[in-house]
């Protein structure tokens, strides 16, 4: 019987996990059947569960069931405890296993797509909600030498930041929070879009000079338009990337935690970039 994977959220039906799962699955020869999952605002738990019954073997999860994946987990992966939030559930053994693999796509788009070298680099992540919060471990695992985190709500960006160093991660790297007003004069050679502020067409208040010179613009969002993040990154010369490597990176992930087989990311995104 052809196993079943679905992604899991509210809306979905954006979602191009399918088309990503099912060019992996042609790929490496695998049968398999992953759909999408719209799962009520209330009833994330119940869809899971019903889900399960059916026979399914694994979920990924995007907004808003994050927390509440990771909350329903029996067993979790140090990545997802490290994000306090889970994209993947495995159904295998009668257990709810889950993991986080947004970082680790984060990373492998950043490093090996785009060839980044983040050692002792200078990097700013925007946002302190969730999605800034899955990335930052495995952002400090390669020990940039100044991780900043900008925030509107400044107060988010210094607890984020505070729950890090409390956990020392990286020791090597400066960590501080701050407000996107005490920005001036900072310069740095990575800056990260971790905010939402795309999806309503709104530009993070980022003084243009926060991009040294040859700085990496990068947008964990994708779209069919670059986000105003992206647009005026480019309007100042600065090299762009937006997040869609990311997704099909953190897919590759999900793909070889189920299978045991890692596909190849570069067609795929090639493919997605170009249908
Ligand atoms: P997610 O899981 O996508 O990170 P979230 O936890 O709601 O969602 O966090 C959204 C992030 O985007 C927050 O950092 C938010 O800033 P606040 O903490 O001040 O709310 C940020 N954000 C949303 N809209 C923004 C905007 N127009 N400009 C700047 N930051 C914005």
């Amino acid at each position: 019987m052809t196993d079943r994977y679905a992604v899991v959220g509210n809306p979905i039906a954006h979602s191009q996990s399918p088309e990503i799962h099912a060019a992996f699955a042609r790929q490496t020869g695998q049968d398999l059947d992953y759909s999408r999952l719209l799962a009520p605002v209330d009833g994330f738990r119940a869809a899971i569960e019903a889900f399960r019954s059916a026979g399914g073997k694994g979920v990924n999860v995007t907004v808003p069931f994050k927390l509440e994946a990771f909350d329903l987990a029996d067993e979790v992966s140090q990545r997802a405890r490290d994000a306090e939030a889970a994209n993947f559930l495995d159904f295998e053994q009668g257990r709810i296993r889950a993991d986080n693999t947004d970082g680790m796509g984060l990373i492998r788009d950043i490093v090996h797509n785009l060839g980044f070298v983040l050692g002792n680099k200078r990097v700013l992540l925007l946002g302190a909600g969730g999605a800034a919060q899955g990335v930052l471990t495995p952002l400090l695992e390669y020990e940039p030498s100044i991780l900043t985190i900008a925030n509107r709500t400044v107060e988010k960006a210094l607890r984020l930041a505070e729950t890090c160093r409390r956990k020392a991660v990286a020791a090597s790297s400066v960590l501080c929070g701050l407000g996107f007003d005490e920005l001036a004069g900072h310069h740095f050679d990575l800056v990260i879009n971790a905010t939402s502020s795309g999806l309503r067409g709104d530009l993070p208040p980022l003084p243009a000079e926060a991009f040294a010179a040859g700085a990496l613009a990068y947008d964990m969002m994708y779209g069919t338009t670059p986000t105003p993040f992206l647009a005026f990154a480019a309007a100042h010369g600065v090299k762009t990337s937006d997040g869609l490597g990311m997704l099909v990176e953190q897919a590759a992930e999900s793909f070889r935690l189920w299978r045991g087989v890692r596909p190849q990311t570069a067609p795929v995104i090639a493919l997605l970039r170009d249908p």
